[in-house]
């Protein structure tokens, strides 16, 4: 019996980009959060050996540059096991979307995988394997709202955010990563030599500053007045001004990226964003009806938007195994 699994996206709810490394990584700083949009991964281990990769969607690679394919390589080797390992995907989510599917997909693969040979990875090597696929895989093996440091492969989860409505908006651009970090250091160059403030070596200073603002307000414990308690943790979000350093490199070079935010801020998001290096950005909203209003206004641009709202972690635990 095969094993279907949903990948569920995340979105960064805040990016800030550090020097790069001598491994080559930007050290950065980000918060990521589980939403209710996913791919379907479908996982079978049977006799025989190999693997293979089924997708509809043209743009998805069959051969072992797909993250499943290489994820599911580095558990077979790790559980000692030879078995015909076939994937099977069903997309939804945007290729080069900032919405980390092709992350997603891998662990949904992995988790598959161990189901499948009823064979558990310990932690230790699900950790390190799921690094090895990508700086944002380990994050699928948390959930919920969570901290990103290092390159983005170190995951600590944080206090829950409430579930909330997002629009989440994919327009039909693809977003080179690495294209994004190059530009981002030509910037911070240029930046860093004119000595302007907010120059890249203090954006991490700059993130922890943000954070602790937020995580103070949410965490007093002091009722404040006029406020409705459930909006209080989005509120106290959006008022330490968190913000996605890769906005200033993307939308210069894509406007109608910039214009997408602008319709969901008029729509009356009380936060958007690009996600990641995007090309999806988000709203979030106080309720699902503006949601669905602004994703019918996008669409009626002609933008591919849908209204879905966060998971929290035991929300995404509880809902990742389909069967
Ligand atoms: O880890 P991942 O495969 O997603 O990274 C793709 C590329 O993006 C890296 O090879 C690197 O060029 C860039 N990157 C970076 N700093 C990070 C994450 C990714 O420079 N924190």
């Amino acid at each position: 019996m095969p094993t279907t699994l949903r990948a569920f996206a995340k979105i960064n709810l805040g990016l800030y980009i550090g020097p790069r490394r001598a491994d080559g990584f930007h050290e950065l700083r980000t918060v990521y959060q589980t939403i209710d949009f996913c791919d379907s991964v479908r996982v079978s281990a049977g006799p025989g050996a190999g693997i293979e990769i089924r997708c509809q969607n043209p743009q998805v690679p069959r051969d072992e540059t797909n993250t499943c394919w290489r994820i599911a390589e580095r558990v077979m080797k790790a559980l000692k096991q030879r078995r015909r390992v076939v994937i099977q995907i069903e997309k939804n989510l945007p290729i080069q979307g900032g919405l980390g599917a092709g992350s997603s997909d891998a662990v949904a693969t992995m988790l598959g995988l161990e189901r499948e040979l009823g064979l558990p990875l310990s932690a230790h090597d699900k950790l390190e394997i799921a690094t090895a696929i990508g700086s944002d895989v380990p994050l699928f093996l948390v959930g919920g709202t969570m901290l990103g440091i290092g390159h983005g492969e170190q995951v600590l989860p944080l206090p829950e955010l409430p579930p909330m409505a997002v629009t989440v908006a994919t327009p039909n651009v693809g977003v080179s990563t690495p294209k994004a970090f190059a530009d981002w250091d030509a910037l911070a160059a240029s930046e860093n030599a004119a000595l302007t403030p907010g120059s890249v070596a203090s954006r991490i200073d700059v993130f922890s500053r943000s954070m602790f603002v937020w995580l103070a307000g949410s965490l007093s414990g002091v009722p404040v007045k006029d406020r409705d308690r459930a909006e209080t943790p989005l509120l106290d979000f959006v008022r330490a001004g968190i913000e996605n350093d890769f906005e200033r490199v993307v939308f210069p070079q894509y406007p109608e990226l910039r214009e997408v935010k602008r319709v969901l801020e008029r729509e009356g998001a009380k936060y958007a964003s690009l996600s990641g290096s995007g090309s999806a950005l988000y709203g979030i909203f106080d309720s699902p009806k503006p949601a669905e209003q602004a994703a019918a206004a996008l669409k009626a641009k002609g933008v591919e938007a849908r209204a879905s709202r966060t998971l929290t972690r035991q929300e995404y635990w509880k809902n990742l195994v389909i069967s």
